[in-house]
């Protein structure tokens, strides 16, 4: 089957529906474009397990919270739809914003406590801007199953439990995070880097390892852990830490002594691009 791209919510529900008729699942992998392998996978894996694979590229204005961030966000639709094609997938959903807020939004999902600490904290009203986007997407493709990056896993955990507490009938898929061959994970934003600064942005995965390293040897103090992390960013004059978090990994809040596996998170700015990336320790003993 070839792509099809739909640019309307009505031509997409036309297209579900078929599919429905045919008994065929729907898969849908949510992104804002400027696709790279980390996306990639996550679409692989869709075409594993649903009849019908739907990638929506979207760059949703109010996760936003800066107008400049969302200005100078990489797009690129004509390569995406060549890039979903060679993946596989059946149908683009790539709405204008007028489609998807045809008029100002009024009704927001409000996320819990675990939006607050880490990218809500640095990006106040980040999360409700996810959460209210994947909240329309879900209504308007219902999906048997949606597939996010661990990459972003405050965004996952935020959606597992909007997902739970709302009751969406929708199976939510993790997929591992795909990193390029210095560690360096995939984002859009890494295009918005120098070749200089792309070497540096390598010290995030550098740090998280160091730190899930000294988790693994037995370390239960998280203060000493984000210490470690925190002193390998600081190796590098490029780079500008914003948070280095070691947290729970179901609810996302910090933990202080570690007994169990948890979630090393970090954010940092590589020049006037923000990366974050984050890794799972496990104490030794403790799988
Ligand atoms: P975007 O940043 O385009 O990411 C789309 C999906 O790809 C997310 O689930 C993200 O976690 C996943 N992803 C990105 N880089 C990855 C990598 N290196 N390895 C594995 N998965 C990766 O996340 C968003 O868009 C938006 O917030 C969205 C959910 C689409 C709502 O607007």
């Amino acid at each position: 089957m070839s792509l099809e791209v739909s640019e309307t919510i009505a031509d997409l529900r036309a297209h579900v529906a078929a599919a429905r008729s045919r008994g065929l699942s729907i898969a849908l992998v949510p992104t804002m474009g400027a696709l790279h392998e980390g996306h990639g996978r996550l679409m692989e894996r869709a075409r594993l397990e649903a009849g019908l694979v739907i990638v929506t590229v979207f760059v949703n204005p109010i996760q936003f919270n800066e107008a400049a961030d969302y200005s100078k966000y990489p797009r690129s639709l004509d390569a995406d739809l060549l890039f979903c094609a060679a993946r596989g997938v059946d149908l683009v959903f790539a709405p204008a914003i007028e489609e998807m807020y045809p008029r100002r939004q009024h009704t927001f999902v409000e996320v819990g406590p675990v939006a607050d600490p880490m990218e809500g904290r640095f990006r106040p009203g980040h999360f409700r801007g996810v959460a209210t986007v994947v909240a329309k997407l879900f209504n308007i493709v219902q999906p048997d199953r949606a597939y996010f990056g661990e990459k972003d896993a405050q965004q996952l955990a935020v959606i597992r439990r909007m997902a739970e507490d709302l009751n969406f009938p929708v199976t939510i898929v993790e997929v591992p995070t795909v990193r390029e061959s210095s560690g360096l994970a995939m984002s859009s934003r890494n295009r918005l880097l120098t070749s200089q600064q792309r070497g540096a942005a390598g010290a995030l995965h550098e740090a998280l390892l160091a730190a899930a390293h000294l988790v693994s040897l037995g370390e239960s103090s998280a203060a000493a852990v984000k210490q470690r992390g925190e002193a390998v960013l600081g190796r590098y004059p490029e780079i500008r830490p914003e948070y280095f978090e070691i947290v729970d990994p179901a609810d996302m809040q910090p933990v202080e002594t570690i007994a169990g596996p948890v979630r090393i998170a970090c954010a940092a700015w590589v020049g006037s691009t923000r990366l974050i990336d984050n890794v799972l320790a496990t104490p030794a003993g403790r799988q």
